[in-house]
């Protein structure tokens, strides 16, 4: 496997082509962003631990029957995934209120939220990517009707095994953020899952254990994501 020309290179990962027709390698670098790109830092080893952490839940998820884009990893930050054409969504599945939820509406940070509450963004940093309704995807053809459901229905999918698989770490799956590409017709988990894109809190003390000891200052950001990082491959044992 040759590594190809660099095809995109966003705000902490770069995506490089490869010699094998449809098949792209992922670098997650050490890059850290918060609020827009307006704190940033370079953190030692934090791709790694990302890079881990995704392979991780992505293995699992495709034991539990959910289709994503990974293949293999290369090396300790590196992963091949299938080429997918990504959806400009980001779909964020939320447990807990936390966040820009209990920020922009009246409900405390903390309240258990059942069933699940779904949020659909348009990714797109220049607009400060705005929420989306169900109307408001269609009027834009992001999505069809059906591609919709079946959007929702596989981010229910992933909500249910990493919520069961988290509890058996003692760890509230706050919420997360997921996005969806297509490979034909077919529409797959693409991008990452890992400590930035998950709001995770100790079951027990409530201290949280992901991006948000960045975006807050609220403690050694590195030794959060190695420990979490051990406790997610250990494999809830
Ligand atoms: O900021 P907010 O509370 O809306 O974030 C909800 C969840 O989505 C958090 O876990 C956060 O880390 C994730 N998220 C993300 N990328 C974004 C926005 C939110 O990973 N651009």
């Amino acid at each position: 496997m040759q590594k190809g020309d660099l095809l995109y290179a966003g705000k902490a990962k770069s995506v490089f082509l490869t010699d094998r027709e449809g098949i792209l390698l992922v670098e997650f670098r050490d890059d850290i962003t918060a609020f827009d790109g307006g704190k940033k830092d370079i953190l030692d080893k934090k791709g790694c631990f990302n890079a881990k952490v995704s392979a991780y839940i992505f293995r699992l998820l495709t034991e539990n029957g959910i289709p994503t884009h990974f293949i293999d990893m290369v090396d300790d930050r590196r992963m091949l995934v299938r080429s997918l054409s990504m959806i400009p969504l980001e779909v964020i599945v939320r447990n807990v209120a936390a966040g820009s939820m209990s920020r922009t509406y009246p409900i405390a940070e903390g309240t258990p939220l059942s069933p699940p509450v779904i949020v659909i963004d348009y990714k797109d940093d220049s607009r400060h990517d705005p929420m989306l309704n169900d109307d408001l995807i269609l009027a834009l053809k992001l999505l069809s009707a059906q591609e919709l459901a079946r959007v929702k229905d596989l981010a229910l999918a992933v909500n249910s095994v990493l919520v069961r698989f988290f509890e058996s770490l003692g760890i509230t799956l706050v919420d997360f953020k997921i996005e969806f590409g297509k490979a034909g017709e077919d529409i797959m988990l693409g991008d990452e899952i890992s400590m930035d894109s998950m709001r995770l809190w100790d079951m027990h003390t409530g201290e949280s254990l992901d991006k948000d000891v960045y975006r807050f200052s609220k403690g050694d950001v590195m030794e959060v994501y190695r420990r979490v990082a051990e406790k997610i491959c250990a494999g809830g044992k």
